[in-house]
């Protein structure tokens, strides 16, 4: 695989982030339920520290709400507290902030102790590109704002954005880079739409996709596309090049020879995964990662 993980990018963004933390209460990592330990940065613990951090499940409407459910478990017995939210739609963001002042109760407890009256809560978003950073910033913001990341200098040009009374959220995300020198990660990751479709080929992914659904996902697939029952396992590429193949006939992907074009194949397959047009799938389980459930 010849995907780099630059490590300036990484030391830029963890600076960023740092200054920005000086500012903020909690943290809220946002992470795309399909994917949620590919599209995690495993840096996030050391660059976050001690803030207290709020797991949310984006896009959980494209994603398997059983699968969503065994990690949310899963983070929750690493006592991170979990959200699965829809920030297109909307669903799950109204509860952001009660579970923010969940987490931050004792310090908010100490304000009212002192006879403070407490003051609402200043969160940053961070997570990978394309997880939806700007769509729940401007889900929150109730308008269309444009959401830069990588704004030079912290003090300057910084808004909070208030969403109800008690939250104010940085309206510049902090933005980390998935890491995905694990081929697994990048191929999931280069599923979802994570990353650009041409670091790696578009019909070795979706070949990795088929592998992946096959079992859990099969009858999902041969319904799709009209195929005949699907094995529980396609054990090597050529299997999966074979169900791709069947796919491209099915809609009609030919070349002027007759044969089957694989590229808009695998174009198709991946267009339709992305939109939920495969109805609502997880690509990976705490399972996979021997997290446990
Ligand atoms: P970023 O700031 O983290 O880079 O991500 P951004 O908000 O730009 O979102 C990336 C894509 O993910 C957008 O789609 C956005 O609509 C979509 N998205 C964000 N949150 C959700 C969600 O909860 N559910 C679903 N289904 N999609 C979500 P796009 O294709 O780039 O643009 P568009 O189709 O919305 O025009």
């Amino acid at each position: 695989m010849t995907i780099q993980w630059f490590p300036g990018h990484m030391t830029r963004a963890k600076r960023q982030i740092e200054e920005k933390l000086k500012l903020i209460d909690v943290v809220f990592e946002l992470l795309d339920a399909r994917i949620p330990q590919s599209s995690r940065n495993p840096m996030v613990d050391e660059i976050t520290g001690t803030k207290p951090r709020l797991i949310l499940l984006n896009k959980a409407d494209l994603a398997d709400p059983e699968m969503t459910a065994a990690w949310s478990r899963y983070f929750r017995s690493l006592g991170k507290e979990t959200l699965a939210i829809d920030a297109n739609a909307g669903t799950g963001v109204k509860e952001i902030s009660g579970k923010a002042r969940e987490l931050l109760r004792d310090k908010i407890q100490r304000q009212v102790d002192k006879g403070m009256k407490p003051r609402p809560v200043r969160a940053l978003i961070v997570g990978i590109p394309n997880v939806g950073k700007s769509t729940l910033i401007n889900r929150l913001a109730g308008r269309n704002i444009a959401v830069t990341g990588d704004r030079p200098g912290v003090t300057k040009g910084q808004q909070w954005i208030r969403f109800g009374g008690d939250l104010e959220l940085l309206d510049t995300p902090g933005i980390l880079w998935p890491k995905f020198d694990d081929p697994q990660a990048g191929f999931r990751l280069a599923a979802t739409g994570a990353i650009k479709e041409d670091v790696l080929h578009i019909d070795e992914v979706a070949c990795f996709v088929l592998q992946e659904l096959v079992g859990r996902y099969g009858f999902v697939l041969a319904e799709r596309y009209g195929l005949e029952e699907l094995p529980p396992e396609l054990p090597d590429m050529q299997s999966a090049i074979d169900v791709l193949e069947n796919i491209g006939r099915r809609r009609g992907c030919l070349t002027g020879g007759g044969h089957v074009d694989y590229e808009k194949a695998a174009g198709i397959l991946l267009r339709e995964l992305r939109a939920g047009k495969l109805g609502r799938i997880t690509l990976e389980s705490p399972d996979d990662f021997e997290l446990g459930g």
